[in-house]
């Protein structure tokens, strides 16, 4: 990974979190690095929900699917990444069809915030495992407000204090698509259409 920056090669969605709050300043950097994205004309529409009332929290945690409640309880900052669809500029294609980018800029967003995190060597987990309607009661946000990740924010802990299942997992090497899967030349073509999976399965040793 010589090339790529350490704020993309160090990261990793870890679960296990360290008995440790995360400085304001640092919490203020990641809202920072999240404001500075790129959005379709500037529109800005991703807004990030911080539950900072532990009542909030409760809701919050008790909105995650029961998965991640076995370990984001342990994250001593929990939020979630959302966009406001009322903000909504759609773009209009020639068949009449039409491209939301809310979600698309919550998630440029996110990607600001997963840098600048391993950055300052913080730890961000995103969750796609949650209630949106339960997520958006919490924040008595209202329904045009659509819930994109719930993330998880804290330092790294260790792993022993996770569940056996999920031990193993946190410090597995993590199989990657090779770039001749994700990128197409000119064209697509059926090694464009592999999954994930058929990727895994397919080397030496199969299943990892
Ligand atoms: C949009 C999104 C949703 C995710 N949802 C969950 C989730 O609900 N629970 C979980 O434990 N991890 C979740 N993850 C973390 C992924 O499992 C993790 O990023 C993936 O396995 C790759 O591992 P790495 O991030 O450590 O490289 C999510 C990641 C993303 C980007």
């Amino acid at each position: 990974m010589a090339d790529v920056i350490p704020e993309i090669a160090n990261r990793r969605a870890r679960r296990a979190f360290a008995n440790r709050p995360v400085p304001g300043e640092l919490l203020d950097a990641l809202w920072e690095a999240a404001g500075l994205a790129p959005s379709h004309g500037n529109t800005q529409p991703a807004r990030i929900l911080v539950a900072r009332d532990p009542v909030v929290r409760e809701r919050l945690f008790a909105a995650c699917s029961p998965g991640n409640r076995n370990w984001a309880g342990a994250a001593p900052v929990l939020a979630a990444v959302c966009s406001d669809s009322d903000q909504e500029t759609p773009q209009t294609n020639s068949d009449g069809t039409t491209r939301d980018l809310g979600a698309f800029c919550a998630g440029i967003v996110l990607g600001n915030v997963l840098a600048q995190a391993t950055g300052s060597g913080l730890i961000v987990h995103p969750m796609a495992g949650f209630d949106e309607p339960a997520v958006r009661a919490a924040f008595e946000a209202p329904a045009n407000v659509r819930v994109h990740v719930v993330i998880a924010i804290g330092f790294e802990g260790d792993p022993m204090q996770l569940p056996e299942d999920l031990r193993a997992k946190e410090t597995a090497p993590q199989v990657r698509l090779p770039a001749d899967i994700f990128v197409a030349e000119d064209r697509w073509t059926a090694r464009n259409a592999t999954t994930w999976r058929q990727y895994r399965d397919s080397l030496p040793g199969g299943r990892t």
